[in-house]
């Protein structure tokens, strides 16, 4: 089991990682702009972002509603790049070889990089160097010289309103399961989660994940190898939150 020593050095070395993240500059900016979404389209107006006004600037959004398939690691990111004065290229986050999250496109290297295992594309999502095979989704671009309107087939609208306000386990499908489930949960403020199976008498049977992730909806879809029975997977952030679900494991 983990103890609440090793749960609090996990959370001060998740923090130290993200705060590595953030000081490494990735650009990352959360769109939540109801006014300027419909179903399956934002719109951005480009001078709101400085990392697009030079050509091949990049910036990584994060859009609340993404299908879950374009989604990387169970976070809703697209990465736009400026090709021109009046093009720009959007592609899912989404690495195309085990789905982490790639990192915006790097004028100075020339490609988008997924440090999970080094595949390589360029802005438009054309592989460079594997082990990725795939290109990355791509979306659709409009720009009219102030706005950039990106096309997102299947991104779901969610007013501002509905954004979740608190941090839950929302579902886990199916339930009972044969060690295959996709948990949904929200989460009000971004932080460090850890998904664990707990046994009925309180041990901790199988960690599912740690990472962090950012405020909102997010649907994760996890695999573990366990005897039949009944079981409790809990939901534990940083900020203190822990929810405990029943699941139960078929033979
Ligand atoms: S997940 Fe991107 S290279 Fe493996």
């Amino acid at each position: 089991m983990t103890t609440r020593r090793e749960f609090l050095q996990w959370l001060v070395s998740a923090t130290l990682v993200t705060s590595a993240g953030i000081a490494s500059a990735l650009p990352l900016r959360l769109f939540r702009d109801s006014k300027n979404r419909i179903l399956g389209e934002i719109t951005i107006s480009v001078a709101d972002y400085p990392e697009l006004q030079t050509v091949f600037g990049s910036v990584i959004l994060e859009i609340d509603g993404l299908p879950s398939a374009d989604q990387c690691a169970g976070q809703s990111k697209i990465v736009v790049t400026r090709l021109s004065n009046d093009q720009f290229a959007a592609v899912s986050a989404r690495c195309t070889h085990a789905g982490c999250c790639v990192s915006p496109y790097d004028a100075q290297q020339g490609f988008i990089n997924c440090s999970c295992h080094g595949s390589r594309f360029t802005a438009e999502g054309q592989v460079i160097q594997g082990p990725a095979t795939e290109p990355l989704k791509q979306y659709g671009t409009n720009f009219d010289g102030t706005l950039l309107t990106i096309t997102i087939p299947g991104l779901v609208n969610v007013p501002e309103a509905d954004f979740p306000t608190s941090t839950a386990i929302l579902n886990v499908s199916p339930n009972p399961n044969r060690g295959t489930v996709t948990v949904q949960f929200s989460l009000a403020h971004p932080e460090p989660i850890e998904l664990s199976i707990f046994s009925i008498d309180g041990r901790q049977v199988h960690r599912l994940l740690r990472s962090e992730f950012n405020s909102g909806l997010h649907g994760v879809p996890l695999q573990f190898n366990l005897p039949p029975g009944t079981y409790f997977l809990r939901l534990s952030t940083a900020s203190g939150t822990v929810q405990d679900v029943a699941i139960t494991v078929q033979p």
